[in-house]
């Protein structure tokens, strides 16, 4: 529409105008042979999903035989905004308690539990439920684009801190909340963490910051937004405790997870939270789109019953491969740099020692053109915000660094990481050095 005269006169909201598309979304329309962009799950356990539409097709027919209208009438039709009781209850059971060691509460804790159109839509409806404008949040830079993208829409004061090696440094967030404290009027409402194989950057917090974080929460009281979307794509070394561990009285962690990663793109995601703000996140959600659709839901039933055990092994072996073989392909090939060491997800970031290095600019104008794509370190940063500098223990105005790039190695097979990966190597070694 962008120059055009609309048919009637109006202008779109603000926010419109202040938060830009995901560049992850406008990847996703130009078509490369080398995809490194999205985090788009190329290892599924494909040969299980045509016996899952087998299975339900026949308990319906079964139904339908047995003349139970109401049931299937019951099975195509709305549910709970907060999702199908035995879905959070098996989840509940299976994921939280039995896999992470949370110590849920075996009878109810499930009601704590809901299910989300994806698990990008419990972020969107937390932000919904908690966050009015001037609120201050804070986060690690870069972050994920779907949470910070959405902060800024709710008009938060974004606090962006450094991350090492080892994920957000404890130290900084604490001295990044005395100065909000101080210069912006409020201590954060929520601090957001993906502990487990950041997006963008891969890292993986150890033991002790979790427990450093929480503790940090609860003497403050704020939220932690702990977001584990890739619990599950694990595949070095055993996975740490969540930070929702430590929340014995499930007062201050909001723990949220995701199926998209490890099964399919069913669009489930489950988040356990505090009861109270429950109760708001499902409204939010009620609003949004009344309930996560019934069917994919008994699919996931079906699959978490079944055939997670299986073929979840499998699953995390092949993202092992794909990384190791874009690990080794970037070695190889590119110049010099950093690159981050992943223990599990999808992703590994890479940083040019050049620091006038633009990836922006070289994603238009060089990879695309050569069938390569990557998401530039920008994309990870909100429109607007602060960042929290320790070399001067201050919070200036937001600038994106532009030096990085995030390269996803979900979705091609280790062949196709291998020349893809070398062909932006070669491709970037051309121009570094030029
Ligand atoms: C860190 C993180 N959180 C949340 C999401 C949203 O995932 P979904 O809505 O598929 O559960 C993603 C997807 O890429 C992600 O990487």
């Amino acid at each position: 529409m962008a120059g055009e005269e609309l048919p009637v006169a109006f202008d779109f909201a603000t926010w419109t105008r202040l938060i830009p598309e995901s560049e992850i979304r406008r990847l996703l329309r130009v078509k490369v042979r080398y995809y490194f962009a999205g985090g788009k799950p190329g290892v599924l356990p494909t040969g299980v999903f045509p016996r899952l539409l087998v299975e339900l097709g026949l308990e319906e027919m079964d139904l339908l035989l047995r003349g139970e209208q109401r049931q299937i009438i019951e099975h195509f039709n709305y549910g709970p905004s907060e999702g199908l009781p035995e879905l959070r209850e098996l989840l509940a059971r299976k994921m939280l308690r039995a896999r992470d060691g949370l110590e849920i509460d075996p009878e109810e804790g499930w009601r704590d539990v809901i299910i989300t159109t994806g698990s990008q839509q419990a972020l969107y409806a937390i932000l919904d439920s908690l966050i009015d404008p001037g609120d201050v949040i804070i986060t690690q830079r870069p972050a994920y684009l779907g949470f910070v993208n959405v902060a800024a829409k709710f008009q938060a004061k974004i606090v962006t801190v450094p991350a090492d090696a080892d994920g957000v440094v404890p130290e900084y967030v604490e001295a990044a909340i005395r100065l909000a404290e101080r210069e912006l009027g409020s201590k954060p409402k929520l601090i957001y963490l993906v502990p487990d194989s950041d997006n963008p950057t891969g890292t993986t917090m150890p033991e002790s910051r979790r427990k450093e974080f929480f503790d940090l929460a609860a003497s403050i009281g704020t939220f932690i937004l702990e977001d584990a979307a890739y619990r599950e794509i694990q595949f070095r070394g055993e996975p740490h405790r969540p930070i929702k561990y430590y929340d014995k009285n499930n007062e201050y962690v909001i723990y949220q997870r995701s199926t998209s990663k490890e099964v399919a793109v069913f669009r489930v995601g489950y988040s356990y939270m505090p009861p109270k703000l429950k109760e708001q996140v499902v409204k939010a959600k009620g609003y949004m789109d009344l309930c996560t659709p019934t069917l994919m839901q008994k699919l996931a039933l079906m699959y978490y019953e079944k055939y997670f055990d299986e073929h979840i092994l499998r699953v995390r072996e092949g993202y092992r491969e794909r990384c190791e073989a874009m690990e080794e392909s970037i070695d190889e090939s590119f110049p010099p740099g950093h690159r981050t060491t992943p223990t599990g997800g999808f992703f590994i970031w890479w940083s040019a020692d050049e620091r006038d290095f633009d990836s922006d600019w070289f994603l238009n104008e060089v990879a695309l053109k050569n069938d390569v794509s990557y998401v530039p370190g920008s994309a990870f940063y909100p429109p607007f915000g602060y960042s929290y500098e320790p070399e001067t223990n201050s919070l200036e105005p937001l600038r994106p660094r532009k030096h990085g790039m995030r390269l996803g190695y979900s979705y091609l097979t280790p062949e196709e990481i291998r020349q893809g990966i070398t062909r932006l190597g070669r491709l970037l070694a051309s121009h570094l050095s030029g």
